[in-house]
């Protein structure tokens, strides 16, 4: 029998109630379900809030002054330098956090009845968040922000259609220029921020909605309670300042990178996009720019979109990836993705492109419609195997999604690590 559980009465303690209710589940704050990944998310946000408002007092939107307005951050011993570092570093963390927290909240079956809304609020976050990390990408109006800026408003004008006018919508002109600064920064400051606010608050309503985190079948029966404070409270204070400490202490040692004044003029070599879409410009070095810049990421944020849609794909709530059976599967399917992937760039890079055979059908067959038809054959296969297995639907639906993610992982660190001058593929990572 619970006993009456007093709780005490504070405005801090008021404010904490309109977020939980007085008791959760015992079995939702245990660490290995949720790893506290949600709320280092939120606390993230918070820290880039507050330190993009203070920013604000030393930086300049002006194309003129921006570059100039960063270097001052950085001299004598003034805090601006660290403050911009605690800046980027938790904007990129965020890309980090928020992809894990997506990945944790499907292989622990949180997609079911009352979460589904929950789950396209969240996929919206994740790409408000892509974006605040690319417009704030281009403020600093460095070579490395104004190159990779160039590249991704050029590789959206290959989506068809709608692909030019929106590449000029996003730069504001032609070309990278001051007005695109100026749009980016407008977006970056005053249109991302608010809209993830409110989507936060919509999120956490929907949660408290939907009874709090996740339960087991068993643990929704007969569930034992805690009270929230100091319970809860404490575990979620402890990984919000335990998260801060680190960051703090990594923005005081590395700085946020700074390479030379942006220079129209003179692209440095390789000239890459930004981390987060370095996927998408590998993906353009292997497909038709169609294939690889619209096709295939809109047929992957489908499949992501849908997955609490599709009945086959609710695994057993809960539980990490549905049993120790599952778990397996997942981390065999998420390798052979990227192992996978590597090898075909491999083979690619040098056997098709250099004995012309992808010159063999038109490019829209032999990188467009082949490689796509490959890709959907092989998850196709992949399902159907592990069915004859007697796995669960469930348990063969995440293997391809975590398939789909072992490609997309593969790809992004072979474009990061692996691409040097030319974009040649080599171990340029070893040379610095
Ligand atoms: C999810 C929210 C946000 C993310 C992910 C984010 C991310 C970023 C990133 C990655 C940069 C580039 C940092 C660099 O390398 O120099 C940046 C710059 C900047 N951000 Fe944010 N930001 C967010 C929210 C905000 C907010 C709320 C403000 C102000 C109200 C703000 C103001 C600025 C300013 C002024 C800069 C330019 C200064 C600089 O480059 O350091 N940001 N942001
Ligand atoms: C800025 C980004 C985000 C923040 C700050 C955030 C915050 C949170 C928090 C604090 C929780 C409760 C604690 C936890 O689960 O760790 C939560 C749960 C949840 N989040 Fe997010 N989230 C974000 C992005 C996402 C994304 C990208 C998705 C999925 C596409 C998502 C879907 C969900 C769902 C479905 C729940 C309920 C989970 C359950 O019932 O067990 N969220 N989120």
């Amino acid at each position: 029998m619970s006993a009456k559980i007093r709780q005490p009465h504070s405005p801090i303690s008021g404010f904490i109630f309109h977020l939980h209710p007085r008791k959760v589940a015992a079995e939702t704050i245990r660490f290995t379900l949720s790893f506290g990944l949600g709320g280092m998310a939120a606390t993230l946000f918070l820290v880039l809030a507050v330190t993009g408002v203070l920013q604000l007092l030393s930086y300049s939107s002006d194309s003129t002054a921006a570059y100039q307005s960063i270097i001052l951050m950085y001299a004598g011993s003034s805090l601006a330098g660290f403050i911009r570092n605690v800046h980027h570093w938790a904007g990129n963390l965020l890309v980090i956090v928020a992809l894990l927290h997506l990945l944790r909240v499907y292989l622990t079956g949180a997609l079911g009845q009352g979460r589904r809304l929950n789950w396209l609020i969240g996929c919206t976050l994740f790409l408000l968040v892509l974006l605040a990390n690319f417009t704030g990408y281009l403020l600093p109006w460095d070579q490395l922000a104004f190159w990779a800026v160039t590249i991704f408003t050029n590789m959206v004008t290959y989506v068809p259609l709608i692909g030019d006018p929106l590449g000029e919508l996003l730069r504001g002109s032609n070309e990278v220029g001051p007005a695109t600064l100026a749009n980016f920064f407008a977006i970056h400051v005053g249109l991302i921020p608010p809209l993830i606010l409110i989507l936060l608050i919509y999120h956490f309503w929907l949660i408290r909605k939907a009874g709090g985190l996740v339960r087991s079948r068993n643990g929704e029966a007969h569930a034992p309670m805690v009270p929230t404070v100091p319970t809860l409270i404490s575990r979620e204070a402890a990984v919000g300042f335990g998260l801060c400490a680190l960051l703090f202490l990594f923005s005081a040692l590395v700085d946020a990178p700074l390479d030379d004044i942006a220079n129209p003029g003179q692209s440095p070599n390789p000239a890459k996009a930004a981390w987060y879409f370095m996927g998408l410009q590998e993906l353009l070095l292997h497909l038709h720019p169609v294939f690889a810049i619209c096709i295939v990421p809109l047929l992957m944020l489908l499949l992501l979109a849908m997955l609490p849609f599709l009945r086959q794909a609710a695994l057993e709530p809960g539980i990490w990836c549905g049993g120790s059976r599952g778990r397996w599967t997942a981390a065999s399917s998420f390798l052979a993705g990227l192992l996978g992937v590597i090898i075909w760039v491999i083979v690619d890079e040098f056997v098709f492109k250099i004995s012309g055979s992808e010159h063999f059908l038109t490019p829209w067959l032999s990188r467009g419609i082949v490689p796509l038809l490959s890709l959907i054959f092989i998850s196709g296969l992949v399902y159907r195997l592990l069915r004859l297995r007697k796995s669960p639907p469930s348990e063969s639906v995440m293997a391809v999604t975590l398939l789909c993610l072992g490609i997309v992982c593969g790809l992004t660190v072979i474009g990061i690590w692996f691409r040097g001058p030319g974009m040649a593929l080599g171990f340029f990572f070893l040379k610095g």
